[in-house]
């Protein structure tokens, strides 16, 4: 008989660099306040990577814990995918800048590009991975430097992003299924509302790239939000509907952390109590791929989650991109 594979969920870990920006910082940098962004974002501070550090250097540190948090060596690991879209260079890959770190030899790498949803993209990709019988055990890494990536002169999107890391180990099982459900969404007629123009074919580097800035991230705040809440709301729907869930199933809410307004509307939308949902964008602002996963490790060593808890993770992106998944959390 065969047996279908399920997957465990062995650890977690997360990773934010020490050197802290705050609102106040910011006000004397470009023409904002800390009122303007507390009201608008629900950010008071961030964390920005030290000089010399890089993404995998933040990866690597997230790793290491959640390695340890499962128990595991690792030799054990067979896959390792980072989500980023703040790679260390745009080749290699920043997975195999990890492995090298790691010294987890036994594996195959590679980066998932999907901006905010990463991790997520990441969660389903070592599900297929695991259930389809190709690889055991798969560290999922969501990571970003976007201070490295930010215009500091522009206030429309300076104060939003900060860096950080997060990390997860699945593995195969015949008892445990702790992924209930994943959904995965895109929609590539809005790829300019969010994004780094220059660096790619498109507008490689030149003199010209370099002095207009497009190396930088842009962003149509107001467009990017409307379809954020909608689409946030909609990933947390079907998620739940997949997984055969109910709210009352769930026992901690974890959005992708850009802005306490659309966390708010976004809970408003799918009917989900707020008591419920965790937050954490005060502390760090907007971390992209690694905001729901740095997010998930902090509620379970708040202990937030009790053990065996459903949590429902849902994000958003550039892309544009959306996602949600329900994980038992049995640590
Ligand atoms: O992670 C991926 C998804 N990303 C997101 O979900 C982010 C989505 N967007 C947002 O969170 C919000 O749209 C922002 C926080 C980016 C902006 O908030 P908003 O309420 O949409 O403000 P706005 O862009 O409409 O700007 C209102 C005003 C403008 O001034 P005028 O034109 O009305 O005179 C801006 O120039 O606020 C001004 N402004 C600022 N003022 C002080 C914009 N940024 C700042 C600032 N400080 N930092």
């Amino acid at each position: 008989m065969n047996n279908k594979i399920g997957v465990k969920i062995l650890g977690t870990g997360s990773y934010v660099p020490e050197k802290v920006l705050t609102n106040f910082d910011l006000e004397k940098m470009v023409e904002t306040s800390d009122e303007w962004i507390t009201t608008r974002t629900g950010i008071r501070e961030r964390r920005i990577i030290s000089e010399g550090q890089t993404s995998s250097d933040l990866a690597y540190n997230a790793s290491l814990k959640a390695i340890e948090n499962a128990k595991i060596s690792v030799n054990d690991i067979d896959l390792i995918l980072v989500a980023t879209v703040t790679p260390d260079m745009p080749l290699p890959a920043t997975a195999c800048f990890l492995q090298q770190k790691l010294q987890a030899f036994n594996s195959a790498a590679f980066d998932i590009s999907a901006a905010c949803t990463g991790f997520i993209y990441g969660v389903a990709t070592a599900k297929a991975f695991i259930e389809s019988g190709i690889y055991k055990t798969v560290l999922v890494v969501g990571v970003e430097a976007l201070s490295r990536v930010t215009d500091w002169t522009d206030r429309n999107t300076c104060v939003l992003f900060g860096d950080g890391a997060g990390a997860m180990v699945f593995q195969a099982s015949e008892t445990d299924n702790d992924i209930l459900s994943v959904y995965l969404g895109a929609d590539g007629n809005h790829t300019a509302l969010l994004d780094i123009p220059a660096g790619g074919t498109a507008n490689p580097a030149s003199h010209e790239t370099v002095d207009k800035k497009m190396h930088a991230i842009k962003m149509a705040g107001k467009d990017v939000f409307k379809i954020a809440v909608t689409k946030m709301a909609e990933s947390a729907e079907k998620a739940m509907k997949i997984a055969g869930k109910t709210d009352k199933d769930i026992e901690l809410y974890i959005p992708h952390q850009a802005n306490l307004r659309i966390i708010d509307a976004v809970a408003k939308k799918a009917g989900i109590n707020k008591d419920k949902v965790y937050i954490n964008v005060h502390k760090y602002g907007n971390m992209s791929a690694a905001t729901t996963i740095v997010a998930l490790d902090e509620a379970r060593q708040e202990g937030r989650i009790s053990k065996g808890g459903l949590v429902e993770l849902v994000a958003f992106g550039g892309g544009l991109t959306w996602g949600g998944c329900i994980l038992r959390i049995g640590l």
